[in-house]
């Protein structure tokens, strides 16, 4: 069961869509009072409204794009600086690019860093205080299965969440026993926008297994309840994860370029 403490609220990135909107629908039957916060003001409203009237308890919606300049300064201000503690962080706003890293625009990996990276630390750090002082929190983190590996054709993603597992391990380590649960989960693929925005044609044979929204996100909030550090949703991915501990470093990312380098790929948004 996730106890937040009395008033406080969980804030859950990239909520308007995917994997963030189905962790906020299973916050809300869990009647856990939150703030929502994406770049689509219209879709945030109306689920906000809906998940108010479905739970009971409050949802805000906050709409801002997180990969602007002072986002995680404003983001706090307008939640534990606005007398409305944080008692569960949930970082999942983030964007992926397919295709050869020299086909991919600096300035969209510039801003895959900040969103996925800078950001994400930058509001930890900012909310983090209050909840070791409260002597009670959560952090959920989304990571990903490329964060066990470097991914050729999806070189600075993979790159960004293998940062997010590093930071979020060494997190739940320094935590444990002070009261704030950090987990990070680790999706493989997810059947999301989050293809369309990277640039990976609808229409690709697509080889790995996929599951739903939902099932990703119940799986982190079961992992978060259970104070788990990982949470890897699929077996399938637990598995090939596991071998390649056995293997040579070098293999894993070869094998990666011979099937990523085979998927179709479309304008990414
Ligand atoms: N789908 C997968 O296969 C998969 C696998 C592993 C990990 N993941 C990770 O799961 C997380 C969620 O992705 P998803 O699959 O749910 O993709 P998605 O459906 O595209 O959702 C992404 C969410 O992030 C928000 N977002 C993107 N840029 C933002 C910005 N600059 N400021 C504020 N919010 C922003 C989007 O909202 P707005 O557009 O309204 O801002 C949306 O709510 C990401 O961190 C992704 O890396 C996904």
């Amino acid at each position: 069961m996730i106890a937040l403490p009395a008033g406080s609220y969980a804030l859950v990135t990239g909520a308007s869509a995917g994997i963030g909107e189905a962790i906020a629908r299973g916050l809300a039957r869990r009647k856990v009072p939150q703030i929502l916060v994406a770049r689509s003001e219209e879709r945030l409203a109306a689920l906000a409204d809906e998940l108010r009237a479905s739970s009971g308890v409050a949802v805000e919606a906050i709409a801002l794009d997180l990969a602007s300049e002072g986002a995680g300064e404003k983001l706090a201000a307008a939640t534990e600086g606005a007398g409305k503690p944080v008692g569960l962080l949930v970082n999942n706003a983030g964007f992926g690019f397919y295709g050869p890293d020299e086909d991919q625009e600096l300035d969209r990996k510039l801003r895959m860093l900040k969103l996925n990276v800078e950001f994400l630390v930058d509001l930890t750090h900012r909310l983090l205080p209050a909840m070791r002082a409260r002597r009670g929190g959560y952090v959920l983190n989304v990571a990903s299965t490329a964060a066990f590996l470097p991914v050729p054709y999806m070189a600075v993603y993979a790159a960004t969440k293998a940062f997010v597992l590093s930071y979020s391990q060494a997190l739940h380590e320094e935590l444990s026993g002070r009261g704030v649960a950090v987990t990070a989960l680790c999706p493989g693929t997810t059947r999301t926008d989050f293809h369309r925005v990277a640039g990976l044609a609808s229409g690709a044979k697509n080889p790995f297994p996929s599951l739903s929204p939902e099932t990703v996100a119940e799986a982190g909030l079961r992992g978060l309840e259970r104070g788990k550090a990982i949470v890897v949703p699929n077996l399938l991915d637990s598995v090939w994860i596991f071998t390649g501990r056995f293997v040579p470093r070098t293999l894993p990312p070869r094998i990666g370029a011979a099937v990523f380098s085979r998927l179709k790929r479309s304008s990414p948004v």
